[in-house]
């Protein structure tokens, strides 16, 4: 297994509790279970997933089939995002998504709403994080202006809860421009406009849990990890450009960028300069992404496959293991506040197990997320073969096996914590 940042042999006592009672080269004890020369790692948490759940669970994702596929990508921990039908703006709605977790989701789930002035405080006692859209996302059309956001930043505060941007500036989109394929969309929505939104996230009050979704350029990741902000990037933009695909699968807020800046974005992920890696899991019908491409829907499908084709690049020995297990595991736990993404004592056993010899191209038909496609298609990807959840089998031989055991989790940080997920590792 990873430990101290290498490879090395090693067996994990387990308690009753299903947490990590010790790590020695050996132990004794009962029951045993020998993974051979698989390597075991932590299940990955991912920081932004979208399930449709209500809205469209038949068509596109449930919190049922959305976690089973997490649990056979390996990810035991996802943060749910507000932007489902109608959005989490209430106590009332966030709870009525709560009662749709227990008893149906495969993993652990944290809940993000969408701060309103109004229900700040009472969806600050019960929510997991907040996210912030600054551009249009359906069905959310009113969004707050770049002017009102330090205001917003400045109520979220106090909360000490996770806060999340896309930060995307409508003011920069040029609409004028009727898109038809990928690189029209990124001329739409170009990286001038993140930047914009971007850089007014320096004036974010301090000591504010600030991480910004989706970025698309290395210079943005820089820019945060400068200041101190945190932010994830997401398989798509690290893996394809604006010429991978040319239909409205391929269609993405933010777009995918061009094949120089996705190499830049790629090249400050494998340095350990992108602090965390999340999916933004965000699947539609497949007759959605069928039409007119300038009326299709953005968003693609991405929590089953993104531990899979990044393992791919550990194997091509292009990606360090290390700074993998870092932003899809250790970070984006650390971040809810949630013991688990180490293999260390105390921590939950919430592990995977991975033969680097088990590389297969990827097919949607054998993937779980109801929407049913992905624009990996074919990509080769090493899929866990096992996924143990505190100390239980939730995969095994690559099926799911596991029960509708998940939980909603709300951030628990040690006192005085620091908000701060620092770059590098
Ligand atoms: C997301 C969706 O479909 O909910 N779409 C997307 O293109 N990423 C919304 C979002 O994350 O902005
Ligand atoms: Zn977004
Ligand atoms: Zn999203």
């Amino acid at each position: 297994m990873l430990l101290a940042g290498r490879l090395q042999p090693a067996e994990i006592a387990i308690d009753g509790e299903g947490r990590i009672a010790s790590v020695r080269r050996t132990q004794t004890g009962a029951p045993r279970h020998d993974v051979g020369d698989a390597v075991i790692l932590p299940a990955a948490t991912d920081l932004h997933v979208h399930f449709r759940d209500p809205g469209a669970e038949g068509a596109a994702e449930s919190i049922a089939t959305g976690t089973i596929s997490a649990a056979l990508g390996g990810v035991g921990l996802v943060a749910e995002m507000p932007n489902t039908v109608p959005p989490v703006t209430s106590v009332e709605l966030l709870e009525e998504k709560a009662r749709r977790v227990a008893g149906r989701a495969a993993v652990d789930v944290a809940l993000n709403a969408l701060p309103r002035p109004a229900t700040i405080p009472p969806l600050a006692s019960r929510a997991g994080g907040f996210k912030i859209f600054l551009s249009p996302s359906p069905p959310i059309d009113t969004v707050p202006s770049l002017d009102e956001l330090p205001s917003l930043l400045a109520q979220l505060a106090p909360a000490g809860l996770p806060v999340t941007v896309h930060a995307e500036d409508p003011q920069r989109f040029r609409t004028e421009i009727v898109p038809q394929d990928p690189p029209g969309w990124g001329r739409v929505r170009p990286p001038e406009s993140e930047r914009q939104a971007i850089e007014r996230l320096g004036e974010a009050p301090p000591g504010l849990r600030l991480h910004v979704a989706h970025v698309t350029t290395r210079d943005a990741v820089v820019w945060l990890g400068a200041r101190g902000i945190s932010c994830e990037v997401v398989p798509h933009h690290l893996l394809l450009s604006d010429r991978s695909g040319p239909d409205a699968r391929w269609k993405v807020n933010p777009p995918l960028r061009s094949e120089t800046d996705r190499a830049a974005l790629w090249g400050a992920f494998v340095r350990g300069e992108a602090p965390i890696v999340a999916s933004d899991h965000a699947p539609h019908p497949p007759s959605a992404k069928e039409g007119d491409f300038a009326q299709a829907p953005s968003g693609m499908p991405g929590v089953e496959t993104m531990l899979p084709l990044l393992l791919e690049k550990v194997r091509a020995g292009e990606l360090p293991l290390a700074v993998l297990v870092a932003a899809a595991c250790d970070r984006p736990a650390r971040w809810l506040g949630q013991p688990v993404g180490r293999i260390a004592p105390g921590h939950r056993a919430n592990l995977v197990v991975v033969d680097f010899r088990s590389r297969r191209p990827l097919a949607a038909r054998e993937l779980s997320t109801a929407c049913g496609w992905t624009a990996f298609e074919g990509w080769t990807a090493i899929r866990p073969v096992e996924h143990w959840r505190d100390g239980v089998p939730i995969v095994e031989g690559g099926s799911y096996v596991g029960r509708p055991s998940g939980r909603v989790v709300r951030p628990e940080f040690a006192p005085g914590a620091t908000p701060l997920v620092e770059a590098g590792t």
